[in-house]
């Protein structure tokens, strides 16, 4: 399917998600039930970014509807103090891969670019990227969530937080004390990042009143 306009001229959710309607990319296209794009606030502090859909996603054509995004919900909810409804969910495959395996490179290089405008367009101050796909697709290098998770990293002037996918945790205790750990530590960058916000702001503040006091 031909955009109708180039990916960067789309500042929007809705005309992004538009164009992907009837996507027909990718193989996975053929066996979807629902094109999953993702949801939430669209003017988010936080974004998350996952695998792909599974079953339920797929069913229901949203993202973490399953037992992961209930782990997900508990963690927003007890550590954060938030709901869904704060945060912007998406995935970097929007079709399920059949019996969940995992997502191919050629899928991948498919919905890139929508996933990419995606965190563009919502613009939050932090990514959380569960897990090594979405990691690896926003480092654009080959890295383990293992060895990276829970340590911030700049990419194009933004804050990305790898941590481990929760489906990961939900059945290993480890996996999921450490996943706990990585969102007390999200807390904190959240705190830190709106307080840059708003030293930035300031300072533009005064800058203007500087440059009014010329005059
Ligand atoms: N796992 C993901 O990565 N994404 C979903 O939406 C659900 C499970």
């Amino acid at each position: 399917m031909p955009l109708q306009r180039s990916l960067s001229e789309i500042s929007d959710l809705d005309e992004l998600k538009n164009n992907l309607d009837d996507c027909g990319r990718c193989s996975l296209s053929g066996s979807r039930t629902n094109l999953v794009f993702g949801n939430g606030d669209p003017n988010a502090s936080l974004m998350f970014v996952g695998e792909a859909p599974g079953f339920h996603e797929d069913q229901k054509g949203e993202p973490f509807v399953g037992a992961a995004g209930k782990l997900l919900d508990q963690l927003l909810k007890q550590i954060l103090g938030l709901n869904r409804s704060n945060v912007y969910i998406a995935n970097v495959l929007k079709c399920r891969p059949p019996e969940n395996r995992d997502p191919k490179p050629e899928e991948i290089s498919a919905c890139k670019p929508f996933m990419l405008r995606q965190i563009e367009i919502v613009d939050p101050l932090i990514v959380v990227t569960l897990g090594n796909f979405s990691t690896r697709l926003l480092l654009d290098r080959t890295v383990f969530i293992s060895k990276i998770h829970g340590e911030p990293i700049i990419i194009n002037n933004r804050r990305v937080f790898p941590v481990y996918h929760p489906a990961a945790a939900l059945y290993a205790t480890k996996t999921k004390e450490l996943l706990i750990e990585d969102f007390k530590k999200l807390g904190d960058l959240l705190i830190e990042a709106d307080r840059d916000i708003e030293r930035e702001q300031n300072s533009k503040e005064n800058k203007g009143e500087e440059q009014l006091d010329l005059f």
